[in-house]
C-alpha cells in the first residue's frame, strides 16, 4: 500500500504539472481526489492494515492528499496567470497608431458672416426674430406703403401663388416690420433676417433667391442719428475701424427720409481707378452700396396701430450675400450656392 501511495503521489504531481488548462486540472482534481479518485478507492483499503500499520498510513495517505491539494492550488494559480497574460497579449492595443481621420465641415461662409452680424446686432440690444418665407402681398407691399401698380409688385418680378396675387414669395424682408410691430408694442428693437425671392436671372451678381437681414427700432425720440450710429457700428465691426462710408438721399415708400448706404471701395480706395483702368470692384464708382434704410413712414406706423405723432423709428435692409462677397473677398454671387466644396473650404 506504501507502494500505491507513493506511485500516486508522483503521478498526480507530474499530471498536474502538465495540465496546462482550468478544465484539464478540474478534470484531474476529480480523477485524483474525487468520491472515486485514486486515493478514495486506496483509502478504502485501509481495513484490512493491521493496528500498528494504520496510522502511519493514514498519515502518508494524508501527506499525499495534502501534496496534491497544495499542487492543484499552486497550478490553478499558475494558469489562471497565464491565462490572463495570453488574453492580455491578443488583446493590446497599440494606442501609438493613427486614428482614421474623419472629415470634419464648418459654416458655410455665408452663415460665417450672418453670425458676426447678429453677434454685433445682439450687442447692441437686438431681438433675433423669424417669419414666414411665403408671405401675404398686403404685409409684403400694401402695408409697408407700396400701393398697386408699384413697379416692384409686377408679376415679371415676383413669384405669386394665387391668381389673385394675394399670396406671393416675400421679394424683401421689410414685411416682418408689419409682423413685428401689429404685435409689439415700442420699445421695439429687432433684427430679421432670411431669405426673399425675386423672379431674377442667375448672374456674377443676382440670384433668384437671396438673403437680406431687416433691422428695426421703434421707440420715443428714435432719430435718423441713432439709424447712422447702429449702421456705422455694424459696418466698422465688420470692416474695420478705418472704414469710410457715406449716406445718399434714396427713395422707399415705407421710409420717409429714406437713404442708402455706402462704402469704400477696399479695392480702389474710392478713387475708381486701379493702374490705369476702371476699377472691376466698384466699376469706376469708387463707391459699393451696402444697403437701404430710413425712418420708419407715420403711415405704416400708423397702419400697426403704433402713435406717430409720439414714437417714431428707422429701419434698414440689407443683402446677406453682397456683404458676405464684401467681407470675404468674393467675386461672384454664383459661388456662395453652388456649394463646390474647393470653393467651400477656403475659408
Ligand atoms: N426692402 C428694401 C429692398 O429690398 C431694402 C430696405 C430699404 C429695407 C429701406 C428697409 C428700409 O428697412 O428702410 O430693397
Amino acid at each position: 500500500m506504501k507502494q500505491q501511495l507513493e506511485n500516486i503521489r508522483s503521478q498526480a504531481l507530474a499530471a498536474l504539472e502538465q495540465a496546462s488548462t482550468p478544465a484539464a486540472l478540474e478534470e484531474l482534481r476529480v480523477k485524483l481526489l474525487g468520491k472515486k479518485g485514486e486515493l478514495t478507492a486506496v483509502l478504502k483499503q485501509m481495513g484490512k492494515l493491521s493496528a500498528e500499520e494504520r496510522p502511519v498510513m493514514g498519515q502518508l495517505a494524508n501527506s499525499v492528499r495534502a501534496a496534491i491539494e497544495e499542487t492543484l492550488e499552486k497550478r490553478k494559480t499558475e494558469i489562471s496567470a497565464a491565462v490572463l497574460e495570453a488574453k492580455l497579449e491578443s488583446e493590446a492595443i497599440d494606442v501609438t497608431i493613427p486614428g482614421d481621420v474623419v472629415p470634419l465641415g464648418h459654416q458655410h461662409p455665408m452663415n460665417m458672416v450672418l453670425q458676426e452680424v447678429k453677434d454685433i446686432f445682439v450687442g447692441l440690444g437686438y431681438q433675433i426674430v423669424d417669419g414666414p418665407e411665403v408671405e401675404l402681398a398686403d404685409y409684403n407691399f400694401t402695408r409697408l406703403n407700396i400701393e398697386e401698380g408699384h413697379p416692384s409688385r409686377d408679376r415679371s418680378d415676383t413669384f405669386y401663388f394665387t391668381d389673385d396675387d394675394s399670396v406671393l414669395l416675400r421679394t424683401q424682408t421689410s414685411p416682418m416690420q408689419i409682423r413685428v410691430m401689429e404685435n409689439a408694442k415700442p420699445p421695439i428693437c429687432i433684427l430679421a433676417p432670411g431669405r426673399v425671392f425675386r423672379k431674377d436671372e442667375a448672374d456674377a451678381t443676382h440670384s433668384p433667391m437671396f438673403h437680406q437681414i431687416e433691422g428695426l427700432v421703434v421707440d420715443e425720440h428714435i432719430t435718423m442719428g441713432d439709424l447712422k450710429g447702429a449702421l456705422i457700428t455694424l459696418m466698422k465691426r465688420l470692416y474695420g475701424e478705418d472704414l469710410e462710408v457715406r449716406f445718399r438721399p434714396h427713395h422707399f415708400p415705407f421710409t420717409e427720409p429714406s437713404c442708402e448706404m455706402d462704402m469704400q471701395c477696399h479695392k480702389c480706395h474710392g478713387t475708381g481707378e486701379v493702374g490705369g483702368q476702371v476699377c472691376s470692384t466698384c466699376h469706376g464708382e469708387g463707391w459699393i452700396e451696402l444697403l437701404g434704410a430710413g425712418m420708419v413712414h407715420p403711415k405704416v406706423l400708423e397702419g400697426c396701430g403704433i402713435d406717430p405723432e409720439k414714437y417714431s423709428g428707422f429701419a434698414f435692409g440689407l443683402g446677406l450675400e453682397r456683404m458676405a462677397m464684401g467681407r470675404l473677398k468674393i467675386n461672384d454671387l454664383r459661388l456662395i450656392f453652388d456649394n463646390d466644396t474647393r470653393f467651400l473650404n477656403q475659408f
